[in-house]
């Protein structure tokens, strides 16, 4: 039987009580986490959003209370009234934030009942995630998750008194609007009182930031959701949030400096970690000859050496193959790794694999020279120069990819990843920002035949590159900047294209023609044509943000309800099946259906 709250006001959180307030009376409310039964005396932990407190029934103090305690389990909603005292020495739990002090008992209420839960309300326990995402709000009720969605709501406070202490307005943008160009496939909304026609849900609010510049609202932010239906992984769920900012009369740096004091605010008062500033740079050129991709991981080495010039001619057929099309060889030296088995030699090949190589070349180099398949076929010429640029010694492994730059780089680059995590090289507890800086504008896509904008068609190219739009299209540089955190991209941008001319003319090496550039962005172009300011602006990803100031494996663990692999949502069961009547009325007919019938 539960009872009503009558007039009881809680005094307190559970987590929240100290030493300090031993002797005192309290009123508290919470989740019982588990009940033990001494003899006499009844315990229980008690929950809420701040901790636990361990509370005491003792008969002597009020036996019914005592006795309705027996009928406690958990997950039942407690009220109590008691005292805080210290805990009998002996009895204290150090692993416990209130581990000095306990509650004593002395009236009770059970507020609500509980079914036995599907799972242990804990850290420790390990549970399918499936589980875990059909009982939500009982995961959620678990110390970690209740900590991760605290930090995030603080890194959101965070941000919004800087941006508002630096004159930013906070202004939102339709959800029910026209496909925006961030390259992820939409999500639609069929319209009702327009049938056939459809929304798209945003994938950014970038075209109406750079129209509210147009405006003249000069400096703009938003925690925005967006949505892209795209492949899932760790770092990204169809809706996610960015912290989206636009500002006028901006350069590259003014809009970098301002954003880099953002997130170390970020670090320093969240985490209580300061940052160095400014975040180094490095450019995208150096970014992928070094790590092999645009979000490098700098808390540890092993870098790629570029070897072509060293195998052109080579005897081995795949490396000079390779130079003589166009491609590239580059290495990379797994320091004292010679003892792999083949094993660990076939898993790290098929990561390579699956980023698009057709092998990884290996060379083990022992104590009697070079153990290797592809030995045979290198002079002694070449292996002394590989040496040399490898830094190679007795008892390294030696990696090696050959093919477009693209495949070699992308490969490498991941089999580094995997090579770190292997061996331990990756240090806990450090943050490595940087800068990735300019980009180039365009890349061309195999696939389509056609130009494609690295970061999206609003960019800027650089002033000085704009003449190689017809003569070296791929050489023009963007002046665009993401920001990355320990080998995660957590924010992009760019200065804008705030001309209608030059916007455009992009339009046209995109392969965008008129028609389909007035259908899709008309109303940006028409606005542009009115006196647009200079702009640009940035987005950092805030659920990528928060899981790795929280040390998460995955977003998931820093939203509140995300959704599956498959884009799903166990708790509500969405997506679902809708009546054939709501289809009707917004004159839909489904294939599937066509064909059950
Ligand atoms: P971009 O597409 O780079 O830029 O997105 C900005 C940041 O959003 C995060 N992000 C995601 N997080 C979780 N799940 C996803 N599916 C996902 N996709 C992106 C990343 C990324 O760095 N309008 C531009 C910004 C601008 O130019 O101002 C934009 O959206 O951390
Ligand atoms: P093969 O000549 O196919 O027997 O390959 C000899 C070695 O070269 C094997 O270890 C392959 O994994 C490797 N290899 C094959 N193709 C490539 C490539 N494109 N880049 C790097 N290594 C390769």
């Amino acid at each position: 039987m539960s009872e009503n709250l009558g007039n009881w006001k809680r005094s307190c959180y559970c987590g929240d009580l100290t030493d300090s307030n031993t002797g005192s009376e309290v009123i508290l409310m919470g989740w019982v986490q588990r009940r033990r039964d001494h003899g006499g005396l009844i315990f229980i932990d008690l929950r809420d959003r701040e901790g636990f407190v361990q509370i005491v029934f003792n008969p002597a103090v009020n036996e019914s209370s005592h006795e309705n305690a027996h009928h406690i389990r958990a997950e039942f909603v407690l009220a109590i009234k008691g005292v805080v005292s210290k805990r009998p020495a002996g009895t204290e739990n150090p692993a416990l934030k209130t581990g000095e002090i306990e509650v004593l008992v002395k009236e009770l209420k059970i507020l609500n009942e509980s079914e036995t839960p599907p799972f242990l309300i804990d850290d420790e326990t390990d549970v399918a995630e499936s589980v875990r995402l059909k009982y939500r709000y009982l995961d959620l009720r678990k110390p970690s998750l209740q900590k991760n969605l605290i930090l995030r709501h603080k890194v959101c406070k965070i941000t919004r008194d800087y941006l508002c202490e630096r004159h930013f307005l906070e202004i939102e943008t339709p959800i029910l609007t026209k496909s925006t160009p961030e390259g992820a496939r939409d999500y639609l909304v069929p319209s009702r009182l327009n049938p056939g026609h459809f929304f798209a849900l945003p994938q950014s609010p970038q075209l109406f930031k750079q129209i509210l510049m147009v405006s003249g609202f000069d400096r703009y932010f938003q925690i925005v959701r967006c949505f892209r239906d795209e492949d899932l992984r760790s770092d990204r769920q169809p809706e996610f949030t960015q912290i989206d900012a636009e500002m006028s009369f901006v350069d590259r740096e003014d809009v970098m400096g301002l954003m880099q004091g953002l997130i170390a605010e970020i670090f320093k008062n969240a985490v209580g970690i300061e940052l160095g500033l400014p975040f180094p740079r490095i450019t995208y050129t150096d970014a992928v000859g070094r790590y092999g991709l645009d979000n490098p991981d700098t808390r540890f080495g092993l870098e790629l050496k570029d070897i072509t010039a060293i195998v052109k001619d080579s005897g081995f057929k795949v490396f000079a193959d390779a130079a003589k099309k166009g491609g590239i060889v580059k290495a990379l030296n797994a320091k004292d790794c010679a003892e792999f088995s083949r094993k660990e030699l076939d898993e790290l090949t098929a990561v390579a694999n699956s980023y698009g190589a057709k092998g990884l070349a290996w060379v083990k180099i022992t104590g009697e020279g070079w153990q290797s398949p592809i030995a045979k076929f290198l002079t002694d010429d070449e292996k002394g120069k590989i040496v040399k640029s490898l830094d190679a010694k007795t008892g390294d492994l030696l990696l090696f990819g050959a093919d477009i730059p693209k495949t070699v780089n992308t490969a490498l680059g991941r089999v580094r990843l995997d090579l770190a995590k292997r061996l331990n090289l990756i240090p806990k507890d450090t943050f490595n920002l940087v800068w990735v800086t300019d980009f180039p504008l365009l890349e061309y896509d195999d696939e389509g035949k056609r130009f494609v904008a690295v970061h999206h068609p609003f960019t800027a190219p650089m002033d000085e590159d704009i003449e190689k739009l017809d003569t070296a299209p791929l050489e023009v540089r963007a002046k665009a900047y993401d920001l990355v955190l320990n080998g995660t991209e957590i924010g992009g941008g760019s200065i804008r294209i705030h001309r209608q001319d030059i916007q455009a003319m992009i339009f046209k090496k995109l392969g965008i023609n008129e028609e389909d550039a007035r259908q899709k962005f008309g109303f940006l172009l028409d606005a542009l044509s009115f006196g647009a300011p200079p702009h640009g602006g940035i987005a950092f990803g805030l659920d990528r943000l928060v899981a790795i100031l929280c040390g998460a494996e995955s977003i998931r663990d820093v939203i509140a309800f995300p959704k599956t692999q498959k884009a799903t949502c166990l708790m509500t069961d969405a997506p679902s099946p809708v009546d054939k009547k709501q289809l009707d009325e917004l004159f839909l007919r489904l294939k599937m259906q066509q064909k059950e019938v």
